[in-house]
């Protein structure tokens, strides 16, 4: 018997909170009259994020003539909703590392991003009119498995420990274990941090983007390819084969075959080469 919303949320308890400068920086994103200003004034009042930014606009611009060394130029280059990108990714990151204990926190990140980079290429090549939102929700796909973590410190991290050993399907043991999975839990934090329910039907379906609601599913098939890629390239714990029953629905949904699939594949690869710097540098 599936586990309902509610027994997930009995089970849960408090959920994390989404970061309070993330909070107003969303609200303002969704506002159409508030202007850079507004932004600037309220990201300045956190001096990690701030930094954070300023290295992302650097890296962003890597060869250009001129260094971005205040955060009104970072706003100017990025714009609005590559920043909003960038304070969930901050988010999103500061969780991933908090619900970390044993579970290698450097590489549920650079998994996390590297599927995020990866879904938002596809996204591009088979011209997705949402790639921004196939980043953010691969950003947030696995952030599940952050709270399972901080939730159940020991068992969540031993099943971790056989998932990486045994190299199995960690989706299906987390099910027998807790009855419900990280896709699940990831969908509850989204809900209760009251991000679009688009980014929540990605995360709740990445492993499953077939039976998304109909309007969700190509964004959550493109977030099931950015986490296959992310295997695929070792970045990340678990064996490639395990996603391949999501990546043949991801296809279907998106209508693509695997021949049909692979220059854009080819491509996706190039472009994540490029954005390593990124990655490593986040
Ligand atoms: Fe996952
Ligand atoms: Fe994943």
């Amino acid at each position: 018997m599936p586990i309902t919303p509610q027994e997930l949320i009995a089970n849960l308890g408090d959920l994390p909170p989404l970061p309070q400068v993330a909070a107003q920086v969303l609200r303002l994103a969704a506002d159409p009259d508030a202007s850079m200003d507004d932004l600037q004034k309220v990201i300045s009042t956190d001096q990690a994020l701030t930094a954070q930014i300023l290295k992302i606009s650097n890296s962003a611009m890597f060869g250009m003539v001129r260094e971005v060394t205040t955060l009104t130029q970072a706003i100017m280059t990025l714009g609005f909703s590559t920043i909003k990108s960038v304070v969930i990714a901050s988010s999103a990151k500061n969780l991933y590392s908090r619900g970390a204990a044993g579970l290698q926190e450097r590489l549920l990140w650079e998994h996390a991003l590297t599927a995020a980079m990866a879904g938002r290429a596809f996204g591009r090549c088979l011209r997705f009119p949402r790639a921004e939102e196939v980043f953010i929700s691969g950003l947030m796909h696995d952030i599940g498995k952050s709270v399972m973590a901080l939730k159940f410190p020991e068992r969540y991290v031993s099943l971790v420990k056989t998932v990486y050993n045994e190299r199995c399907d960690g989706l299906q043991l987390e099910l027998d274990t807790f009855g419900f999975d990280h896709a699940m839990v990831g969908e509850a934090l989204l809900h209760s941090w009251n991000l679009a329910s688009s980014l929540e039907d990605a995360v709740r379906w990445h492993h499953d983007p077939a039976h998304a609601p109909k309007e969700n599913q190509p964004l959550a098939a493109l977030v099931a390819l950015g986490n296959q890629i992310a295997l695929d390239q070792g970045a990340g714990i678990g064996k490639p084969e395990t996603l391949s029953a999501a990546t043949a629905q991801a296809m279907e949904v998106l209508g693509v075959t695997p021949e049909s699939l692979e220059p854009h594949r080819e491509t996706v690869l190039e472009m994540l080469e490029m954005d390593k710097s990124i990655i490593k540098g986040l």
